[in-house]
């Protein structure tokens, strides 16, 4: 508790489990799933390091997660609010509240580099359905790509049409908006992904798929494999975005946590799991690479899209699908931030939407300009894009997720944190592996990240 009923009564809360399991699986499943998995499952050489995935998401990352919807749960604030009520509980610096802030602020900043690869595949679905790549060469779609990141009002205004939507949907409210949205574009999500499994196992390559994702061979794993299983490991489950806090401090307080965030984490791997299934066969099928990198998506499967049979129709799904994905999880990138004015400066989400976002267009301008006309200007070797991805996924996240490990670890009480997962084993092996395991992974792997071990 600790929440007056003056600040929860103007707050809305899920109108179930099954929509707080939507909504954090909206924010869960994204770009990271479908875009970015496949392609460093790709490049790090498949099956070892799926395994290593796992292992971070099962002893690291549902751990935190649990953490970050504890801390949301029980404060009920936007997570700076929260982060300030659980301090004075525990009897602890209100700085505490830094970290709430630092998830506020990651979800902003990420927000302005995740729209643009958002707008590009939203503006995919139209590229796919005017048949473009029927029949292409690699060279073809090589210049497609190219010519749109390499444009920058076009990529700018495919950018603000995925922002705009964005927050139209956020300013109408948790009930009216959010819940609104996950009803249509989950199941939806969920449907497509099916169907193109479907199509996957008609190619007559998904034994192949299967094989390339799941047959270790752990002579292709280095180090900085480790460190980026680690990395996608939070990027994936929204881990210090700020997002899942929020959504915690939504969700009433009958429900269990450790079966609900099981549930989320369960289903987000599955998801990355099931769409590498459905992509690699189709990149198998067409006797292409696995390995291409960021381009997979964009490059890659439009090429197997342009020679396969239904491969128009398979490509407007693709994209919509990646579009409901990338829309849900931008939703709770901007959430923290309009929750934040809102509670705190006392604004209608009217208000707090619409300047946020304009916070955030202007941000996301510098990510779009680094694709072209911005490409040579770098910090470190690195474009505006690359220095904000860097900043947010090799530094604070990390480090707001070590924070959270300590916060609930060591200075909630047992009481408290007990209260809020529930009873059973589930929280012992939660307790334990917040303690000692997660710190200490993160702390590992940073120690490597700087060099100092190896
Ligand atoms: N989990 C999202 C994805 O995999 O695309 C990205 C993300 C959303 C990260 C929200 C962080 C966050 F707070």
């Amino acid at each position: 508790g600790g929440t007056s009923a003056a600040a929860t009564g103007k707050r809305g809360l899920w109108s179930s489990r099954l929509m707080f399991i939507l909504a954090a699986t909206g924010s869960a499943v994204g770009l990271g799933n479908i875009w970015k998995f496949p392609y460093i499952t790709g490049e790090n050489g498949g099956g070892a390091f799926v395994l290593l995935y796992l292992g971070c998401i099962a002893i690291i990352g549902i751990p935190l997660l649990m953490a970050e919807i504890l801390i949301g749960r029980r404060g009920g604030r936007n997570p700076a609010g929260s982060m300030e009520v659980l301090a004075q509980e525990a009897g602890v610096s209100s700085r505490w509240k830094l970290l709430g802030w630092a998830g506020v602020i990651t979800g902003f900043v990420l927000l302005s580099f995740y729209l643009v690869v958002a707008g590009w595949a939203v503006s995919y679905i139209f590229t796919a359905g005017s048949g473009a790549f029927n029949g292409a060469t690699s060279d073809d779609i090589g210049g497609l790509f190219g010519g749109l990141v390499s444009d920058p009002v076009a990529s700018t205004a495919w950018g603000t049409i995925v922002l705009a939507i964005t927050a139209t949907i956020i300013i109408k409210g948790v009930k009216q908006g959010l819940e609104k949205a996950f009803s249509i574009m989950m199941p939806g999500l969920f449907v497509i992904l099916l169907l193109l499994v479907g199509y996957s196992v008609s190619t007559g390559y998904f034994g192949q798929g299967v094989e390339f994702m799941f047959n270790s061979d752990f002579s292709k794993l280095t180090g900085t494999s480790v460190l980026i299983a680690l990395g996608h490991a939070f990027f994936s489950l929204s881990l210090a975005g700020g997002g899942m806090m929020t959504y915690g401090s939504y969700l009433s307080k009958d429900v269990s946590l450790s079966k609900t965030v099981m549930t989320v984490g369960v289903l987000d791997t599955v998801v990355a799991l099931i769409a590498g299934l459905a992509i690699f066969p189709i990149v198998f099928a067409n006797g292409l690479e696995p390995g291409a990198g960021p381009g997979l998506i964009f490059v890659t499967l439009p090429l197997a899209f342009g020679q396969m049979p239904f491969g128009q129709i398979v490509g407007v799904l693709f994209f919509v699908m990646l579009s409901f994905a990338a829309l849900t999880s931008a939703i709770s990138l901007l959430e923290p931030a309009v929750s934040w004015m809102t509670e705190k400066r006392g604004m209608s989400r009217l208000k707090a939407g619409v300047l946020t976002s304009a916070g955030i267009w202007v941000l996301s301008l510098g990510s779009v300009f680094s694709f072209n006309i911005w490409q040579n200007y770098t910090l470190f070797g690195k474009t505006f894009f690359d220095t904000l991805d860097y900043l947010t996924s090799g530094w604070i996240m990390p480090l707001s997720g070590l924070a959270m490990a300590i916060f609930t670890g060591w200075i909630m009480t047992r009481a408290a944190t007990h209260e809020e997962v529930g009873d059973g084993w589930g929280y012992r092996i939660w307790r334990f592996l917040i303690r000692y395991i997660v710190p200490v992974g993160i702390l590992a792997v940073f120690l490597h990240a700087i060099g100092a071990l190896d």
